[in-house]
């Protein structure tokens, strides 16, 4: 990455990316094809696609793909800075609800999320996607105060 560019350029190279991964997807059972791609401060991108599953419920979306690789790659101290999500349907295709809580993890809170939206991309802070989030201050505070 050039870190010369304006913002909007490297986001859309990052869109790009997110689009190349989708190529890869596994999605027999509903024809979605998604991909996301990760920006980390470290200066990696990381990507990954949807993988679907017979059973349906353990469907894996590309946001959570593209976060475990990460992970995998280069350890649990990761932080996502950028988020682009694309998909070959041509549809709107938001992060869901359940890889925004799983990215809550490791994205700081102002990386901007972008994503295909009604009538073209959206792009959004990610703290605005998941506003309240659980995090360790609800855990932490429960052992402290109820199991003693
Ligand atoms: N999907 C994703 O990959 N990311 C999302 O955030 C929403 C949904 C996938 C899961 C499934 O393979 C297909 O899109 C249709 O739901």
């Amino acid at each position: 990455m050039n870190d010369q560019q304006p913002p909007e350029a490297a986001l859309e190279e990052l869109l790009e990316e997110a689009r190349r991964a989708a190529l890869n997807s596994y999605s027999p059972y509903s024809g979605f094809r998604v991909g996301a791609a990760l920006r980390l401060t470290n200066g990696e991108v990381v990507t990954g696609t949807n993988v679907e599953n017979v059973s349906y419920g353990l469907t894996i979306c590309a946001e959570r793909a593209a976060l475990v690789q990460a992970v995998s790659r280069f350890g649990p101290a990761i932080r996502v800075e950028a988020v682009a999500v694309a998909n070959l349907n041509g549809a709107p295709s938001p992060p869901c609800g359940a890889c925004r809580q799983v990215l809550a993890e490791f994205i700081l809170p102002d990386a901007p999320v972008i994503f295909p939206a009604e009538g073209g991309v959206r792009v959004m802070p990610f703290s605005a996607l998941l506003p309240l989030a659980f995090d360790m201050k609800q855990v932490s505070g429960v052992r402290n105060s109820s199991h003693k």
